[in-house]
């Protein structure tokens, strides 16, 4: 189970790594993104309870690195292709994320979000 998770993220990576290089421009590549979010796949993935730090830490680079609009799109996109395809992540947890680690991230992670605002 744990190893088909971690299968699935290196095999985003890949494929996000494969989408930065034809996107180009932004800064926050996709699986920089990944990175930084990844202490949060466990909580994400329980009922709840703390969030840990670490992931508050990643939620709040991704807050200050997704500060222009390339950047944040790019953040989004790859967010978005991550809570597609991880099953059984608790979406009430995620929307709620970056207010528990008192951040106002512009966008609301959702499986259905406009990455193009
Ligand atoms: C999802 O997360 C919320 C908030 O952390 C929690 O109250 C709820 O019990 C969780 N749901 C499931 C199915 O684990």
């Amino acid at each position: 189970m744990a190893s088909t998770v971690v299968l699935k993220v290196t095999i985003m990576v890949v494929m996000c790594t494969f989408l930065s290089i034809r996107m180009g421009n932004a800064d926050l590549s996709c699986p920089q993104v990944l990175f930084t979010v990844a202490p949060c796949l466990s909580y994400l993935r329980g009922s709840g309870g703390e969030v840990p730090s670490l992931c508050c830490y990643g939620v709040n680079i991704l807050n200050n690195e997704a500060s222009n609009t390339p950047d944040r799109q790019e953040a989004c996109r790859c967010l978005k292709v991550v809570v597609q395809n991880l099953p059984g992540l608790n979406l009430t947890a995620l929307a709620a994320l970056p207010a528990n680690c008192g951040v106002n991230l512009p966008f609301k992670i959702t499986p259905s979000i406009d990455c193009n605002k």
